[in-house]
């Protein structure tokens, strides 16, 4: 069975493969154009192959649709998951249309492409922030939540998530699942795999360079938010953990209707909180500016997990933010 994985050379795509390599069975065919992911990480996935036959790579940039198209005619492509995506939300406010291009334009093509090829199975990596700022009375937030994105990214995401159900609508044999990722942090336990990503923004990867002096300090965006110390909370989910979720995905679909679930761990940490669990696992105290908020971030993001857990039977095993920390800075330094 081919699946055809987008965006695998990637943070979340990678461990998405690897866990692929060691649990199932499938011939993951990988199109990535390497603009924010490494040929490196597609170098270490071929190397956890070890059949040598399991991965087909198409160095390919999703824009260029006859040539996607030519993947499909070369292959016998029945299921995706579809990670490809730009995803800073600063860049996408001054750049939206970059965003409604390579998001929402590409993700219809493919959707175009999977009806046409008879792809049966379509897991789309989505994200909370199409829930934009929900109201305190949404906290924990669940799928039901209104979703209202407050950055062309979500918007993005929030127009992909339409076009795959509208599809899935008007064709029978096209099922989906949509992800929505809270904050997804950590990296592989075995440390084959990381995140690599440059000038990331992501707060736990922010501090692992801080804890390795990559960079001089860090700051906290506002200690003014309503919470117990003044710092956003947000809900972190450990990579591996995310990334089963999208094996249960599949397995789900099996046998199940297409739906929308949230990842996260159902419960939320303060960004003081975060830096203070790294400062402890690398017992570097580094140093932490407070410095004004930033246009957008809601004081709260919690997901309410309990869908997956109920319908997927999906268990975290990494639900712990010094493990996520750890791994993390074990990661950044080797790279
Ligand atoms: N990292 C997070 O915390 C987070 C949270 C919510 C949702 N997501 C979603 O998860 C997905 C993966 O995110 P990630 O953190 O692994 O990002 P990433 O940047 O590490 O991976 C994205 C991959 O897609 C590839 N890509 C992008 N545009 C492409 C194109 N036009 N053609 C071919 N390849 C292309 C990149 O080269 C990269 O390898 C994205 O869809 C993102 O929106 C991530």
């Amino acid at each position: 069975m081919q699946i055809l994985i987008t965006g695998a050379a990637g943070y979340i795509g990678s461990h998405v493969v690897k866990q692929l390599l060691e649990e199932t069975n499938y011939e993951i065919i990988i199109i990535d154009n390497l603009c924010t992911g490494f040929e490196n990480t597609i170098k270490t996935l071929n190397s956890l192959d070890t059949s040598n036959e399991r991965i087909k790579f198409y160095n390919q940039d999703l824009s260029i649709w006859n040539e996607v198209e030519e993947v499909f005619k070369e292959n016998d492509i029945k299921e995706i998951i579809h990670f490809a995506a730009s995803l800073v939300v600063p860049e996408s406010v001054e750049l939206p249309l970059k965003y409604y291009l390579n998001n929402t334009a590409n993700t219809s093509n493919l959707v175009s492409l999977a009806v046409k090829y008879g792809v049966k199975k379509f897991i789309f990596s989505s994200t909370a922030a199409t829930y934009g700022e929900p109201d305190k009375k949404f906290i924990p937030v669940n799928e039901t939540c209104p979703t209202s994105p407050i950055n062309p990214y979500g918007n993005s995401k929030l127009f992909s998530e339409s076009v795959i159900k509208d599809t899935a609508f008007a064709n029978d044999d096209f099922k989906f699942v949509i992800l929505r990722y809270f904050n997804v942090a950590g990296a592989d336990i075995e440390e084959k795999i990381g995140q690599s990503t440059l000038n990331a923004t992501h707060l736990i990867k922010v501090a692992a360079e801080a804890a390795l002096r990559k960079r001089e300090k860090m700051a906290i965006f506002g200690d003014d938010y309503d919470t117990e110390d003044g710092t956003c909370i947000r809900d972190y989910i450990h990579v591996q953990d995310l990334a089963d979720a999208h094996l249960k995905a599949l397995e789900y679909l099996e046998s199940n209707p297409s739906d929308t679930f949230n990842c996260g761990y159902g419960y939320g940490y303060s960004v003081k909180e975060v830096i203070e669990t790294m400062k402890k696992v690398s017992g570097v105290d580094f140093q932490v500016d407070i410095v004004p908020r930033r246009a957008g971030d809601p004081s709260t993001l919690i997901s309410d997990n309990t869908k997956i857990k109920t319908k997927m039977n999906w268990v975290p095993k990494y639900n712990d933010l010094e493990l996520i920390c750890k791994t993390a800075l074990e990661w950044e330094k080797n790279i």
